[in-house]
């Protein structure tokens, strides 16, 4: 009996010294000590034992448990170091590796554009103002000196949110609120997107950018205008760029005009490289904003008095700036985000 007990006690043990696995080891753990495990049915088989052996039988039994037991958890600890090592031999990392270079974002050029634009203005003196996109017909035309049978009050040419709420067509109405909050000297831009009910084409988008101006004080006339854009046009574009400006109208402005510019892409020649210039159509000249002095309706309507105040206004397309400055074709690229565009910028 004793020589059976110790012949299973070798087997399990050589047994165990050969699992290299966690599975493989709980397998023999079953198939000695588990329930219907064989060294298990040795102490049921106890009883049967007659009485004056049980006891020493009784303690090889116990002892060879003990030792399986003792045998089992040696066993787990050293295959689990090695699986721990093979699993940091696995995650190991080479750190003389050459590293894999990200793709840094770019700026739109818009966004450029306008950081260059705020710039020029506050080195003249010029405050930053920021309005709502959504507005009221209030700020948006009302104020404006816009007359009731206006055609951009019209729904085919702004986009209305409900009756009292529409997506600003221009970025105008900021004069107001800046007026109302304060009082002369104005000198501010006020940048921002502005919505038209357009369909989107080379030229057009229904969603474009502008930078509003207005300067209110006393004594301001339109030399002071001319004085301002031209400087502005001039640190933008460069000193050869020259200005031209055709009478126009606005609601809320009298005089107004147009400012035109020399191409800035074939330097008002017309061509580029002996080509029809792709900029100007070879007209050698690009209309680039819209202005004028403050139209007295405007100044009642906002509290100021006309015959101490006067001011002017305009309004640049950034979109149109940019496409100038760079002789790109087609607004709609400014707003897929291709990073093959922007990244030329
Ligand atoms: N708000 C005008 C437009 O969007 C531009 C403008 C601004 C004209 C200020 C005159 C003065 O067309």
């Amino acid at each position: 009996m004793i020589d059976q007990i110790k012949a299973l006690e070798d087997k399990a043990a050589k047994a165990l010294a050969e699992a290299t696995s966690k599975e493989h080891l709980e397998e023999l753990r079953v198939a000695f000590l588990g329930k219907k495990g064989e060294i298990t049915a040795l102490s049921r088989g106890m009883k049967d034992v007659a009485a004056e052996q049980r006891k020493e039988i009784g303690q090889v039994v116990n002892a060879v448990k003990e030792r399986i037991g003792a045998l089992l958890d040696e066993r787990l600890a050293v295959i689990a170091a090695k699986e721990r090592e093979a699993e940091l031999a696995a995650a190991r990392v080479d750190v003389t590796l050459p590293g894999r270079r990200r793709r840094l974002g770019h700026l739109s050029p818009l966004t450029q554009v306008e950081r260059e634009i705020n710039r020029i203005f506050q080195s003249l003196g010029f405050v930053i103002e920021l309005g709502p996109e959504v507005e009221t017909p209030h700020y948006n035309f009302d104020q404006l000196n816009f007359p009731p049978d206006h055609p951009a009050r019209d729904a085919q040419d702004t986009i209305f949110i409900d009756e009292g709420r529409l997506l600003r067509t221009h970025t105008s109405p900021v004069q107001i609120r800046v007026m109302e909050r304060t009082r002369p000297p104005i000198r501010m831009i006020a940048p921002g997107w502005v919505y038209r009910s357009d369909t989107l084409d080379a030229t057009h988008s229904p969603m474009f950018s502008q930078v509003e101006g207005l300067v209110v004080d006393d004594g301001i006339t339109f030399g002071d205008l001319f004085g301002v854009l031209n400087e502005f046009v001039h640190q933008f574009y460069g000193t050869n760029v020259k200005t031209r400006f055709r009478p126009s109208f606005f609601p809320f402005t009298e005089p107004s005009a147009e400012m035109d510019i020399t191409c800035p892409f074939c330097e008002g020649k017309g061509t580029v490289n002996g080509a029809r210039c792709r900029v100007c159509s070879g007209s050698g000249w690009k209309e680039l904003l819209g202005c004028g002095m403050v139209d007295e309706n405007v100044l009642k309507a906002v509290g100021y008095d006309p015959e101490h105040y006067t001011g002017f206004a305009f309004g640049i397309g950034i979109e149109r700036l940019t496409m100038f400055k760079y002789g790109v074709n087609e607004i709609r690229h400014f707003f897929e985000g291709d990073v093959r565009f922007i990244s030329q910028f």
